[in-house]
């Protein structure tokens, strides 16, 4: 849920922006990154 949040939102004052309403198929392709990133191997997110 953190990931999907930090995608979505961005980080404040970091280079990490936002990419919500960003992406060709909106949260369904914020979703994919989330289980791309967690296939990879990241926990807790
Ligand atoms: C679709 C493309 C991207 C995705 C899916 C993505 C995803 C993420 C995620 C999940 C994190 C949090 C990592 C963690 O702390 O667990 C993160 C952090 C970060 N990303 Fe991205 N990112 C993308 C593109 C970019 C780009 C293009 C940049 C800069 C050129 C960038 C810069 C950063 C930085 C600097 C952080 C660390 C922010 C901090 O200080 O907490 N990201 N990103």
């Amino acid at each position: 849920m953190r990931t999907y949040r930090v995608i979505s939102e961005g980080v404040p004052e970091t280079t990490m922006i936002a990419f919500g309403g960003q992406l060709p198929e909106g949260d369904d392709d914020i979703w994919r990154l989330v289980a791309y990133i967690r296939s990879a191997g990241a926990e807790n997110c």
